[in-house]
């Protein structure tokens, strides 16, 4: 049956295509708007205060929180750390004491978290067990799951969504990356050996939508492909799905002076991460294979949104 569901940050990548997707599916969705709420299944929002317009969300099954400041939006100057940094945690809190304190609060939260939060890692494998690790994101990481308790508390079912690299070539890091590499300037980053545990942004919205029905599922569920690549793999895909040389490697000084702290903790850091949960739940991934997954969304005729 179809559930009624509260998103915030819907104007974004992941958030667009999950409206797209639930309401597909016949699922009815409200959109948490910042500010004044104009548009038709907008339900208005602070996030500076978790003022939430209670009587034009009513009664909803689920929410599901990806609002937050871009993390690769630009150079981690200490004003947009603080601005990542703040828009993750305390607005989190602030939105989990709202829906906490609703008449009728939601059964389900799902809380978009990201695989930063294991920090940088090597070789090893990482699933939902692992415990987090060290670095901005990492901290900010941890702290942003840590302000859904309230909302624990209150007996709302939450889910910290794990996120990986999400791909789809009309945002996120595979638009950023198509431009180069269609110039035959992509190479691998650093030494390329690099985990990156990437998804689908099908997949992830799919993976959403079945975790608003597994009752049973709660805390932290990582929502990558159940096959992560190193860089090198990933850089080589990516120029094969293009066809395209992808040869000029880019050194770590080079991108540690264009991009700063963000590099060594983006671009170079390594996180090896299985979908454990969602695959003992029973999850499908449509996409689990890299190659596959580039040259579904990279097709010409691939769904946008
Ligand atoms: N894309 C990825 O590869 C990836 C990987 C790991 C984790 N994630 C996480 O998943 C979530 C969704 O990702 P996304 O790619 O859709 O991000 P996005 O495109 O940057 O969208 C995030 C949305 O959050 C809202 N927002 C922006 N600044 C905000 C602020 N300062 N305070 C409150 N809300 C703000 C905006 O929506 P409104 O204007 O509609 O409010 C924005 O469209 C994010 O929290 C992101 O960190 C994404």
């Amino acid at each position: 049956m179809g559930q009624r569901i509260a998103i915030s940050g819907a104007s974004g990548f992941v958030g667009r295509a999950l409206i797209a997707h639930l309401e597909r599916s016949g699922h009815e969705v409200l959109r948490l708007v910042r500010g004044s709420a104009s548009e038709p299944h907008g339900v208005r929002w602070q996030p500076d205060t978790g003022e939430l317009d209670g009587r034009a969300l009513g009664a909803v099954d689920a929410v599901v929180h990806l609002a937050g400041e871009n993390v690769a939006g630009g150079r981690w100057t200490p004003a947009r750390r603080a601005a990542i940094a703040a828009s993750r945690g305390p607005t989190t809190e602030r939105l989990a004491r709202s829906l906490a304190r609703l008449p009728v609060p939601p059964r389900t939260l799902i809380s978009a978290s990201a695989t930063g939060i294991y920090g940088d890692c090597g070789d090893a494998r990482l699933d939902e067990r692992t415990p987090p690790g060290q670095g901005f994101l990492a901290e900010v990481a941890q702290a942003w799951e840590a302000a859904t308790q309230p909302a624990a508390s209150a007996g709302i079912r939450v889910v910290h969504l794990r996120i990986g690299m999400v791909l789809d070539q009309s945002g996120g890091a595979l638009a950023r990356m198509l431009l180069p590499f269609r110039l035959g300037l992509g190479g691998r980053l650093g030494s390329g050996q690099q985990w990156v545990s990437w998804i689908h942004r099908q997949d992830l919205v799919a993976a959403i939508a079945f975790l608003l029905g597994q009752e049973s599922l709660r805390g932290p569920v990582l929502a990558v492909a159940p096959e992560p690549v190193t860089n090198r793999e990933f850089t080589r895909a990516l120029g094969r799905a293009l066809r395209r040389p992808a040869v000029l490697p880019v050194p770590a000084f080079a991108l540690r002076l264009l991009f700063g702290a963000m590099a060594d903790e983006l671009l170079l850091s390594s996180q090896r991460a299985t979908p454990r949960a969602l695959l003992t739940a029973g999850f499908q991934f449509a996409h689990p294979n890299l190659a596959e997954a580039f040259a579904a969304a990279l097709a010409p005729g691939a769904r946008t949104a």
